[in-house]
């Protein structure tokens, strides 16, 4: 399909997508679920991760999935369940069965993304944009990172009783990518509404509400083409400072095209605004709760990288993935059958019994090695090193000028039951003494 295709069929997808959702869904519960559960061996539960509530705050639910059998089959969502650390994780790894094309997320949206290609396509994909990825490359990026954590923090501490996600953790991943991918200053607020309209795309929900956020989405999405398809027209990318520019450079023979550029900014936007906006809203949501805990950093930096890890598994920003089984696959006495979808569910990984202890506690030195809150295997998250260099900056900006993080009332959480992070907080923060 190409670039023009894609798009065009963006904007004729919503209704179709809709229904084919709603039709699925409704046969196959009726068809077919009934004849699973006499032979697959899968555990029938109510667990909905798109149940607004819970999606909000899981944890009692994974706690039930823990409690149960290695594989749940929700009826109703007609979604085969992983909830063990080193069954996701083989999950994850197995992507020759369980493969990504479907998309990974609610909607079964299938762009030409690095992230829902499978096979050797996206070895071949992923080699392209390694080099943008380096330590070299990233390390070239931290002045700016430490430059934002700092300009922004110190706007959080001059507006006491901000909302600190619209001040901080949506700007700072937001202004770091539109930098990386050379958006000048003045088109800052455009990218900004485009982005947020554009992560809506992962989670349609059949509902009027959900359809019209759709339809913004695919204008986001149609928006930020045409200004990256500008930009390419104008030229002067080769040779530039951005990400973009460096990807051009590393591939003198041509061989990435400006469709294969655009859908790779359009994925970084996706992959990497959201997520780290969850990642930071949990930090100062702790901090704010511990601040016993807060005060142990302050006095130590050095647990700033320990600190950071235990926030990606204690939050885990992606809460989960989806995959379609290619082949029947088992798992234990359990087969899931070919054509299935499977939530690899990475929030209930990261807070298994089995593999942390005592896991619903956050442990500021426990250094969680084993979480894979960044997922695992072949499509194992290629801006990691960013998001720890960017959480690392803001918590050490943090641990530096700040005594203390207070949250006024209680925070608005993220009903998306793919990414969950506080979408409204409100916090003040009390400038260290020494620098008062
Ligand atoms: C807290 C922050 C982040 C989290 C929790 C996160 C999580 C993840 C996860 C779980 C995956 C695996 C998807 C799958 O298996 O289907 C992934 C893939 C990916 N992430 Fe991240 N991510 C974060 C930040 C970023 C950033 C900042 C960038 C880039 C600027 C980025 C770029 C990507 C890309 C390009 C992929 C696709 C890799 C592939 O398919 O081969 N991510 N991320």
């Amino acid at each position: 399909m190409t670039l023009t295709h894609d798009i065009r069929f963006l904007g004729t997808m919503a209704k179709p997508l809709a229904r084919a959702a709603r039709v699925g869904a409704v046969a196959s519960v009726r068809g077919r679920w009934r004849p699973y559960r006499s032979w697959t061996g899968a555990e029938i539960t109510d667990y909905d991760p798109f149940d607004p509530r819970t999606a909000a705050q899981p944890h009692e639910a994974y706690r039930g999935l823990h409690a149960g059998g290695r594989v749940h089959y929700n009826p109703n969502r007609n979604i085969w369940i992983l909830s063990r650390l080193a069954d996701v994780k083989a999950g994850a790894r197995a992507a020759d069965t369980l493969y990504s094309g479907d998309g990974v997320t609610r909607a079964r949206v299938a762009l030409p993304l690095l992230v829902t290609t499978d096979g050797k396509r996206h070895n071949e994909m992923r080699r392209h944009v390694l080099p943008a990825f380096t330590k070299a490359a990233l390390e070239s990026w931290r002045p700016m990172i430490d430059e934002l954590a700092a300009k922004l923090v110190g706007e959080v501490l001059d507006a006491p009783g901000c909302d600190v996600v619209q001040r901080l953790t949506i700007p700072m991943p937001m202004l770091l990518i539109a930098h990386m991918l050379g958006v000048p200053d003045g088109d800052l607020n455009e990218f900004r509404r485009w982005s947020e309209a554009t992560v809506q795309a992962t989670e349609v929900e059949l509902s009027r509400r959900g359809i019209m956020s759709l339809t913004s989405s695919i204008t986001g999405i149609r928006d930020i083409h045409r200004y990256f398809r500008n930009q390419f027209a104008v030229g002067g990318l080769k040779g530039s400072d951005t990400i973009l520019g460096k990807l051009l450079d590393e591939n003198a023979g041509g061989s990435i095209s400006d469709d294969e550029l655009f859908f790779f900014a359009f994925l970084l936007l996706l992959a990497g605004n959201e997520t780290t906006t969850n990642l930071l809203g949990g930090m100062f949501d702790m901090f704010a709760r511990r601040p016993e805990t807060f005060d142990m950093i302050r006095a130590n930096h050095d647990l700033i990288p320990m600190a950071v890890e235990e926030l990606l598994r204690f939050y885990s920003p992606v809460q989960g993935l989806y995959r379609t089984a290619r082949t029947d696959y088992q798992v234990g006495d359990v087969t899931i059958p070919a054509g299935a979808r499977v939530l690899l569910c990475i929030g209930a990984a990261n807070r298994d019994p089995q593999v942390f202890d005592d896991p619903d506690e956050f442990r500021v030195d426990r250094n969680p090695t084993e979480h894979m809150a960044f997922g695992f295997g072949a499509h194992l998250c290629l801006g990691a090193q960013l998001t720890r260099m960017e959480a690392r900056a803001v918590l050490r900006e943090l641990a530096t000028r700040v005594d203390r993080i207070e949250v006024i009332g209680q925070p608005r959480w993220s009903t998306n039951s793919t990414l969950r992070g506080p979408v409204e907080m409100t916090a003040k923060l009390f400038a260290a003494a020494a620098i008062k």
